[in-house]
């Protein structure tokens, strides 16, 4: 079961790994403040290793790599096209202390306690067993308090209208699934605050630090917005594979419900993280 699903996952994203390598840089500017915490609140140190897991491009990871000297960052993803484009990122950064892997971070074939640091920016909400990828995360890690995990999921609907309001239209129409108590992976699957600590308790963590962190989602127009939708969320495949006529009804009530988000023109879509840091 969780291995078709994790199947299906890598297929999705293997289809959006070409869009991502060429979004690189407005993905990269819009998400500043949530990288940025994640690499603080990793305390880079020279010499140290770093595992990221689910990198996609992989920028989150090459900006600590930049801060550990001569130590390693081992950049991983399920999907192999995303790993490639991690790989030509690190080479256009020419960040030179990085090794590359495909990797599903529910069952890592990596060595106990190899990693100093974790890091997993907008990956453990997608996965079917998240609770297997965090205790995957604290094994790797070196015992004795210095090792960490940093890694950042959305919060809920209200505050990440880039996903609710697609969603909300997809749940309505009877294309979703109604979220229930049962775990669903999704983009706003670990949003749910008193979840999300009691997954890291379960996985044994010795403390968590759990903060919120805001960013904007910003867009040309609404065509802009649609590119990101269909071209880069986890929605998209399941957009993508919609009838074109049910498509364009969704595009529609999507347009009609951007409105409250129009600025000059521009959609500014607010956005927040819970962004944690994990001692092992
Ligand atoms: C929303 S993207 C985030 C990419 C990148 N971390 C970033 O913040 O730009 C999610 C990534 O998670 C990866 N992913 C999903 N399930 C995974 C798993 N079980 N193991 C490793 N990577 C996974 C996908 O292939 C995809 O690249």
């Amino acid at each position: 079961m969780t291995t078709n699903a994790t199947e299906r996952v890598k297929e999705e994203w293997d289809s959006q790994a070409a869009s991502w390598f060429q979004q690189r840089e407005s993905m990269f500017a819009a998400s500043r403040p949530i990288h940025e915490w994640m690499v603080d609140h990793l305390e880079p140190r020279p010499g140290m290793r770093v595992l990221e897991i689910a990198a996609g491009p992989g920028d989150t990871g090459f900006l600590a790599a930049k801060r550990i000297g001569g130590g390693r960052l081992l950049s991983t993803d399920l999907s192999p096209s995303m790993v490639e484009s991690a790989r030509k990122r690190g080479e256009e950064l020419g960040v030179t202390n990085v090794d590359y892997r495909v990797l599903d971070a529910q069952a890592m074939d990596l060595p106990d306690a190899s990693f100093e640091g974790v890091l997993c920016r907008w990956g453990l909400m997608l996965m079917p067993d998240p609770l297997a990828s965090l205790r995957e995360c604290r094994r790797v890690l070196v015992e004795g308090g210095g090792g960490r995990l940093v890694f950042a999921v959305f919060t809920g609907p209200e505050e990440n209208p880039f996903a609710s309001l697609p969603a909300g239209i997809l749940v309505e129409w009877g294309l979703l699934p109604k979220p229930t108590s049962a775990w669903q992976p999704g983009i706003l699957a670990l949003g749910d605050r008193t979840r999300l600590l009691t997954l890291i308790d379960r996985a044994d963590f010795a403390s968590a630090h759990i903060e919120s962190v805001d960013m904007t989602w910003s867009f040309a127009d609404a065509d802009d917005y649609w590119a990101f939708l269909v071209d880069l969320t986890a929605l998209g495949p399941l957009v993508r594979s919609l009838p074109e006529e049910t498509r364009q009804n969704f595009r529609a009530a999507i347009d009609e419900r951007l409105a409250r988000f129009r600025s000059g023109g521009r959609v500014e879509l607010p956005s927040r993280c819970w962004c944690v840091a994990a001692i092992r």
